[in-house]
């Protein structure tokens, strides 16, 4: 809708956070809770998104510098009419206006989408019914079915009380509408505050028409005001992440178990075990197997690789049919071509290993460039760090490193070239020859072990 704008009002104060942090900034899965709003706003192809901030100085703006959003102060916090007011300097009075809340994180681009598509010639108003409606404004209606106000909890009397039919404080209406009635609000009222809700009684005095839309599920809507809340809306979420990973052909040992901070992409038959954690984008690719316990941050893991658990990933690239972990750590750079083995604490930076090379065990390997059919033995490191400056280690198709080797780079290892145990490789190992650094082994005949000396009595 390129004729829409959108109010996201973010001035409160999430008192009962307890925090430093603005509460807006908080994270729900890896995402603040206003870039979750603003996000959905995007996807609306909204001409202009409005953020009306209050706390925490300038960290609100700052979070959201490249957002592309406005940003206008309301100090003090004098009502959601008030929070309105304030930006209307920044909104244009033709086409429609939108006004979502900067903490109702789970609102869904739909739902809105309806909102605002309802309000080209109306007030539109997002309610729903709850079984406990303690709290909010509540939704009056005439007898024929018209909604005349919202009323505030604190102006409520029993029977208005008794309305289970609530406001979630999304609205939307023309925003000619809009310019016209906010700058008439008062705060004639319980709370002594400029209620945005006002404008509902406002419409319906000059018989401007009021429609209702309801979201999909109650959680859309619902705000985070404490801690719980958030843990509660986090699970919600995730749920309905799982929920999506199933539905698109991913085996789950447990759907409460997964955590996504960013999108997870999976082809068919991928199996992700319990505790699993992915961040930022990661691709999963067809018949794949996550292992328990394992972290996975902006990686592509290629079909039929096998990770067992408690690997941890960071910008990688993971071949087809890899076998990884238990408890690898590949981090950024990381580039293992198909058929690759990765073992128990084998710790992985800016190299590429080629196909069916494989560091079983024990092992560090970074800077470096890997060829095929390499074997990395156990205990083996590049040294590629003079405490300065980073330097590189190749190693050429079909080398065998033997166990506990440090290979001082910069070092090359020539194809086939075979390194001894032990050796600490500071010069250049020619292909399809051994090479080996080590003192000779003797065995002194007749050597006879100390003994202690006796304890004066
Ligand atoms: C508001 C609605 C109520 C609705 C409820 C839904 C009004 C008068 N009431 O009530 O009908 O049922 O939301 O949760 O609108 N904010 C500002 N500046 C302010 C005050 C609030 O930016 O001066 C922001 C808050 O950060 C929050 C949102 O507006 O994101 C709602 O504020 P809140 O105090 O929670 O509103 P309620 O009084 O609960
Ligand atoms: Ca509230």
């Amino acid at each position: 809708m390129t004729d829409l704008q959108v109010v996201i009002l973010a001035a409160g104060k999430g008192t009962r956070m307890k925090s430093t942090l603005p509460k807006v900034l908080h994270p729900l899965a890896g995402k603040s809770l206003l870039g979750h709003v603003v996000d959905a706003a995007k996807a609306l192809s909204a001409s202009r998104i409005a953020v009306v901030y209050g706390h925490g100085g300038e960290a609100v703006p700052q979070a959201f510098a490249t957002s592309g959003a406005t940003f206008v102060i309301q100090e003090p916090q004098l009502g959601t009419g008030d929070a309105v007011r304030k930006a209307l300097p920044v909104l244009a009075a033709s086409g429609v206006t939108l006004v979502l809340y900067g903490d109702v994180p789970l609102i869904r681009a739909s739902t809105i989408r309806k909102v605002a598509e309802a309000a080209r010639d109306a007030l539109c108003v997002l309610t729903v019914v709850l079984d406990d409606p303690t709290g909010y404004g509540r939704i009056v209606r005439d007898a024929a079915g018209a909604v005349k106000a919202i009323v505030e909890e604190k102006d409520a009397d029993a029977p208005t009380k008794a309305i289970r039919e609530i406001n979630t404080g999304i609205i939307a209406l023309p925003s000619a509408w809009m310019h016209d009635w906010i700058q008439s609000l008062r705060n004639d009222n319980a709370q002594g505050e400029y209620y945005l809700t006002d404008v509902i009684g406002m419409a319906a005095a000059v018989g401007r028409p009021i429609r209702t839309v309801n979201p999909d599920t109650e959680w859309e809507v619902m705000g985070v005001n404490s801690r719980s809340q958030l843990a509660q809306l986090e699970r919600v979420h995730q749920r309905e992440v799982a929920e999506n990973l199933m539905a698109g052909g991913v085996t789950l040992a447990d759907p409460e178990r997964i955590d996504v901070r960013g999108t997870l992409a999976c082809e068919r038959d991928v199996f992700i075990d319990v505790g699993c954690v992915f961040e930022g984008n990661v691709t999963i690719g067809e018949g794949a197997v996550i292992g328990p316990y394992c972290v996975v941050k902006n990686t592509s893991i290629a079909a039929g690789s096998k990770i067992q658990a408690y690997s941890h990933f960071e910008d990688a690239k993971v071949g087809p049919d890899a076998r990884i972990g238990p408890y690898a750590r590949l981090r950024p750079g990381t580039e293992l071509d198909e058929d690759v083995h990765v073992g128990n604490f084998v710790e992985i930076k800016a190299s590429r290993l080629g196909k069916g090379s494989k560091a079983n065990h024990l092992a560090y390997l970074g800077d470096s460039e890997i060829g095929r059919n390499v074997n990395v033995g156990a205990g083996t490191i590049t040294c590629n760090y003079d405490g300065a400056n980073k330097y590189k280690t190749i190693i050429e198709d079909d080398a065998f490193i033997g166990s506990d080797t440090q290979l001082v780079a910069p070092v090359r290892v020539g194809k086939g070239a075979t390194l001894g145990a032990g050796t600490t490789l500071t010069k250049d190992a020619p292909a399809g020859e051994l090479t080996i650094s080590r003192a000779k082994q003797t065995t002194l005949s007749g050597w006879k072990r100390p003994v202690k000396a006796p304890k004066n009595s």
